[in-house]
């Protein structure tokens, strides 16, 4: 039993070294639909969800992020018209569709949308172009998918996608946990990520949350 494990564990980490790999196979989908200029959004990512990465709660979940720049417009809203109102909003979200499609490591891609949506509470989000020279991370490869016509088909597939969510996207932040929404209390995320996740060893960011709940 124990030699089983460590041979598991073993293989596991020459192939995800970074990630313990007693989670490798139990990771939870966590997605996060939002619009990159809502103050509620980007509060929601700075505040909250960058926490997933100073503790451990990353190596148990499998993060999606999800701009786009109609999020909370209803199927009523002409989406195009919408786009036209707000052209900084719209540019941003494909800029980080652009930035998750081409940079697949979620702490890169994070780092840079952290980066942006960081600068858009302050009202400084013109200068994001600022982020990839603090960051040291490569502009070309974005901007090239932003100049292109990927930008427009991955907005397109994000916007069918939050389209077709059922249960419907009711606001932004819109968290939704293996398929199930979080709604109201999404600023709490990670107990239910905790709760959700059915690996046998738990995670210290996970320990903290119900020895809060416990305590509280
Ligand atoms: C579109 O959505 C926005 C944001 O919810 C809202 O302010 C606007 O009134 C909507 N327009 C229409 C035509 O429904
Ligand atoms: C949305 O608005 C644009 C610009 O006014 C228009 O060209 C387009 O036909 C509209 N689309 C829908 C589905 O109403
Ligand atoms: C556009 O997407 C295709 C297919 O995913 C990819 O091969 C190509 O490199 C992308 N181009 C840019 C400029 O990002
Ligand atoms: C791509 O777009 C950005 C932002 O609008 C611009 O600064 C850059 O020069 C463009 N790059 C190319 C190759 O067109
Ligand atoms: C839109 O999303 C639905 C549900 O996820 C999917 O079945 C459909 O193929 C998508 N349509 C396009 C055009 O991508």
């Amino acid at each position: 039993m124990a030699s089983a494990l460590f041979f598991t564990c073993l293989t596991c980490s020459m192939f995800l070294l970074t990630i313990p790999c007693y989670v490798a196979n139990q990771k939870v989908t966590l997605s996060l639909y939002y619009d990159s200029l809502s103050t509620s959004c980007a509060t929601f990512i700075v505040k909250n969800l960058a926490k997933i990465f100073d503790d451990d709660l990353i190596t148990i979940l499998n993060l999606r992020l999800v701009p786009w720049g109609d999020a909370y417009a209803n199927k009523s809203n002409n989406s195009t018209t919408f786009c036209q109102h707000r052209p900084d909003g719209c540019k941003l979200n494909s800029l980080e569709a652009c930035a998750i499609d081409v940079m697949h490591d979620v702490n890169k891609h994070f780092a840079l949308i952290y980066c942006i949506e960081f600068l858009a509470i302050e009202g400084r989000h013109k200068d994001w172009e600022t982020c990839f020279s603090s960051l040291g991370l490569p502009k070309k490869p974005t901007l090239d998918c932003y100049n292109s016509s990927n930008a427009t088909k991955l907005e397109k597939n994000y916007g069918n996608e939050t389209m077709h969510l059922n249960p419907p996207l009711k606001f932004v932040p819109w968290l939704v946990l293996n398929d199930q929404p979080i709604g109201n209390d999404y600023e709490n995320f990670a107990g239910y990520v905790c709760k959700a996740y059915k690996g046998n060893i738990v995670p210290m960011a996970c320990q903290s949350v119900h020895l809060k709940q416990k305590t509280e």
